[in-house]
């Protein structure tokens, strides 16, 4: 057991496990009251219903699934972030420090000017005809123009839809198809350590993919970022692209008069005001796309005011952040981590935040380490799987520079092993910061089961207890609760602020995903083990998904594109352990008769994988398997591929299948890996 620090907790939020015992035992017995006073932090232009604050339906019995907080409640996001901050006076705070991919690229914004930002591009927004629910897809890279882009879209009411900008051009399409967006933001390219992505062209086979099946985006508003970077040319030594002779090329995108515009032309005319939209408390904030099990991606929606506050409560809490702290969560804002941590929970708190466009190997392999030191960053979350990556070069890239000013140490998108946690401990937190292993997923909008870092005695791999307003539960197979110690489906009973309301435009799916296994429970898809301190301990997915990198992916989604090449006849997908990565795509693949599993054949399905999905999505193993472990009724058996995978002899009852001969001739043509 690893016990918060003394003078972290003397001055935490949260400062000892009574209090956490009584916050969270309120905040269940009284959740209207709990929230309601949190809430008074904010401004509503209308208040809530009183005895309407909070109301659910978690049971399909009863009828269709709800989820309403604060309803009658009015109020605009970006106002409490911005304009409430700047009023407060503090215009003149950092808001975000800004790290490019280049060291010597950086810059800062404070509070008043991002406002000012936010509201500009904001009449941007309303001048390509965009206005309270319409969709905005953004697809950029991490530099300011990314928040600046979904505040404006808080601002008039505008639903942003972030997409990942490492997603392939039928990945942005199938979401810009999903959302029927209006409006398209990117920039013209990006670098990303030492390698150079054009997004515009991404940008502009998607929007073609997306015409070619009916649907016709109205505008494409591109940064230009790579431009930016060559005008530097001469000026800055090192800055990516000097060194480069084609980069004057490289930032001639094609252009579409009639539907594309840079930024800066529509910034320079516009004004730095913007009176925001107010928004009652359930409408629609945004949509995030995540991996859904049967291939096609879930549109995750979210609304305003309980997100609001769940993003706000979790922040303050969690990384118990304290003026003049410096923040840093190196997450990408097209993922959910980027959304409620880098953007509004840290905003909502009037936090300084650190954000970095490139990659942790990148001009060396210590760039993390050298921009806590920087910065003098306080809080620093991260994720387990680039603790792993830079493990690997070992203690002395770490030492060379001061972490002094580290407090608490975020984790986040996969369970922590016990190696990495313990060097994240000792060498990164100098044996003397908590380690927040927050457990959560972008249906859940927040962290649910995190320790607080004055508060929760750590465990290293156990992300603890739940967070105020969550009611975890494990049950069996039966959907019986396991009480105690033991292991089992991790659901949770009822509702808090922040979690997801619906599927966008499938509210049944969002019903049969999440509520249809467990009458009365929101099923999350992992399992979980009480230890008999009831520590809760997350042991990962126990649906047909994969997490790679932190990446969650599904095994549905990687087979429908291997199945599309003409050589194969089928395809499937598992996991397989990997060191660096969490998990990696160990694929199975029965070629067409009369085709021949070679090399080749090896390389395009891979290079498949990448273009159609993404380049994190690319398999480590493609296997020849003639034939398929498969049951009488067809169904293919993934936990003997994965024991396969594994290099596990043993698999234990082979009787169901059609053929037991399968597994011993899969195992003579498994690869050396
Ligand atoms: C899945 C959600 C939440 C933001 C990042 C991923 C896994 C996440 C932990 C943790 C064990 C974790 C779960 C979850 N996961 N955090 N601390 N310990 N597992 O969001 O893409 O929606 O993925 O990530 O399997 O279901 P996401």
């Amino acid at each position: 057991m690893y016990y918060p620090n003394l003078e972290l907790a003397r001055e935490a939020h949260c400062a000892s496990m009574e209090q956490y015992k009584r916050m969270h035992e309120k905040s269940i017995k009284e959740p209207a009251q709990f929230w309601g006073e949190i809430a008074k932090q904010f401004y509503w232009e209308t208040p809530a219903i009183e005895d309407k604050f909070f109301s659910y339906n978690f049971d399909l019995s009863k009828g269709d699934i709800f989820i309403k907080w604060m309803e009658g409640a009015s109020t605009n996001i970006s106002f409490n972030l911005l304009d409430k901050n700047v009023k407060s006076g503090n215009g003149d705070k950092i808001a975000f420090y800004w790290e490019g991919n280049d060291p010597e690229d950086y810059s800062r914004l404070t509070y008043r000017k991002l406002l000012e930002e936010t509201c500009r591009f904001a009449n941007v927004l309303k001048s390509k005809g965009v206005s309270v629910g319409d969709k905005v897809v953004i697809y950029m890279p991490m530099i300011l123009e990314l928040p600046i882009a979904m505040l404006a879209c808080t601002r008039i009411g505008a639903i942003h839809s972030v997409v990942f900008a490492g997603y392939s051009s039928d990945s942005l399409a199938e979401r810009i198809l999903d959302s029927k967006a209006k409006v398209l933001i990117t920039t013209d390219g990006v670098w990303r350590g030492e390698k150079l992505l054009l997004l515009k062209n991404i940008c502009d086979e998607a929007v073609a993919k997306a015409k070619k099946h009916g649907h016709q985006l109205e505008s494409c508003i591109v940064v230009a970022h790579l431009r930016r970077l060559n005008n530097l040319q001469g000026k800055m030594k090192g800055v990516n692209g000097t060194s480069n002779g084609t980069s004057m090329d490289i930032a001639n995108v094609s252009w579409d008069d009639d539907r594309d515009v840079w930024w800066h032309d529509e910034m320079e005319d516009a004004e730095a005001s913007c009176y925001p939209v107010w928004m009652a408390a359930e409408d629609p904030l945004f949509i995030l796309y995540t991996s859904g099990s049967t291939g096609k991606p879930k549109g995750v929606l979210h609304t305003t005011a309980g997100y609001l506050i769940y993003a706000a409560t979790t922040f303050k809490y969690v990384f118990d952040y304290h003026p003049g702290d410096i923040y840093w969560c190196t997450a990408d804002c097209g993922w959910i981590t980027g959304h409620t941590y880098v953007v509004y929970g840290p905003l909502a708190n009037g936090a300084t935040s650190v954000i970095f466009e490139g990659t942790p190997f990148y001009p060396e392999n210590d760039r993390y380490w050298s921009i806590i030191d920087k910065y003098k960053v306080t809080q620093f979350y991260t994720a387990p799987t680039a603790i792993r990556s830079l493990m690997k070069f070992g203690d002395e890239l770490v030492k060379k520079h001061s972490l002094s000013t580290l407090k608490v140490l975020g984790s986040v998108g996969e369970p922590i092993n016990t190696e990495a946690w313990l060097w994240f401990y000792n060498l990164v937190g100098h044996s003397k910061c908590s380690i927040a292993d927050t457990f959560w997923q972008t249906e859940t909008g927040g962290h649910v089961i995190t320790p607080l870092p004055g508060a929760t005695p750590m465990k290293p791999g156990s992300a603890t207890f739940p967070f105020f307003g969550v009611l975890p539960e494990l049950l069996d197979e039966d959907g019986r609760v396991i009480e105690g110690e033991g292991e089992g489906y991790l659901v949770f009973r009822r509702p808090w602020p922040g979690m997801m309301r619906t599927l966008y435009g499938n509210h049944q799916r969002f019903q049969n995903t999440y509520f249809d296994r467990f009458n009365g429970f929101y099923c999350t898809g992992d399992g979980a083990r009480r230890d008999a301190n009831g520590y809760l301990w997350v042991t990962g997915r126990i649906d047909d998904m994969l997490n790679v990198s932190g990446h969650l992916m599904s095994t549905a989604e990687v087979e429908s594109v291997l199945a599309e090449h003409s050589s194969v006849a089928e395809a499937a997908v598992v996991s397989k352990s990997h060191p660096v990565k969490g998990q990696c795509l160990y694929c199975f693949i029965t070629p067409n008769t009369g085709m021949t599993f070679d090399e080749k054949l090896q390389v395009e399905l891979k290079k498949k994988v990448r273009e159609r999905i993404g380049p994190f999505a690319q398999p480590d193993v493609i296997q020849h398997a003639p034939v398929l472990p498969k049951t009488r009724s067809g169904k293919i058996m993934r936990r003997m591929l994965r024991k396969i995978a594994a290099g596990d002899r043993n698999i234990g009852d082979t009787s169901t299948l059609a053929d037991e001969t399968v597994i011993q001739l899969l195992f003579e043509l498994r690869p050396c890996v």
